[in-house]
């Protein structure tokens, strides 16, 4: 049976995991301190294995400090040969850190880095979730969020390195996602129509 034969229930939890999209383009405005805790808070609480809290959550919101994130994202970029092999994505980035006003942050005044204790089987799992959380609590309050990859990517290279742990994150801890926050500049694409085939229920 399609989706669209199906009857669904609408609740307000409901609804904002139906109407968050991925934000591309922020307004400087920052994000008010009590949304960001609260954000914080959300992802605090989701599901993760063992119940054993081995994550870490580390806002940024000065400017200042997102201006070094970008660019040590920029400078980890920078080095790095384009080769035949280089996928198509990263050859642009690579392209894009040339630009010394290279924006990898789409504008966000806000970011969360999500690092978690590396030796946890379920480290990208539990990070992955608690970044669902707060993206759903972000959309709740008003606020655009979108996954970034670029840190976790670039993680292992020393500019990033460098500010990682200049930012507190411990030796330990990888960085396994990170997520742009703030309000909207644009609206965003709808969502892409579901793909059938995805979901089978056996009754
Ligand atoms: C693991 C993961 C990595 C992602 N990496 C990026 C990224 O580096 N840059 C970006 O703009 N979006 C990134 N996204 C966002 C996806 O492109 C987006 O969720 C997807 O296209 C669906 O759109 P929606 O979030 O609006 O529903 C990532 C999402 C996930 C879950």
């Amino acid at each position: 049976m399609s989706l669209e034969a199906k009857e669904f229930i609408m609740n307000a939890v409901i609804d904002a995991i139906l109407t968050r999209r991925s934000v591309r383009s922020y307004r400087p405005d920052p994000v008010p301190p009590a949304d960001l805790d609260t954000i914080l808070l959300a992802g605090s609480y989701a599901p993760n294995g063992k119940g054993l809290q081995n994550w870490k959550f580390t806002a940024i919101a000065s400017p200042e400090r997102l201006r070094q994130v970008n660019e040590a994202i920029r400078q980890a970029l920078l080095p790095i040969p384009v080769t035949p092999e280089t996928h198509p994505y990263v050859a642009s980035l690579i392209e894009k850190a040339q630009d010394e006003s290279a924006e990898f942050l789409y504008g966000a005044p806000a970011l969360v880095i999500v690092s978690h204790l590396s030796s946890d089987r379920n480290a990208m799992a539990n990070s992955a979730l608690a970044i669902g959380s707060m993206m759903l609590a972000a959309h709740s309050l008003g606020l655009g969020s979108c996954w970034l990859n670029q840190l976790p990517g670039l993680a292992h290279l020393p500019p990033v390195l460098a500010l990682l742990s200049e930012l507190g994150i411990p030796e330990e801890y990888q960085v396994y996602g990170s997520m742009a926050l703030g309000y909207p500049a644009e609206e965003p694409k709808p969502a892409a129509p579901r793909k059938e085939g995805v979901i089978t229920v056996i009754r």
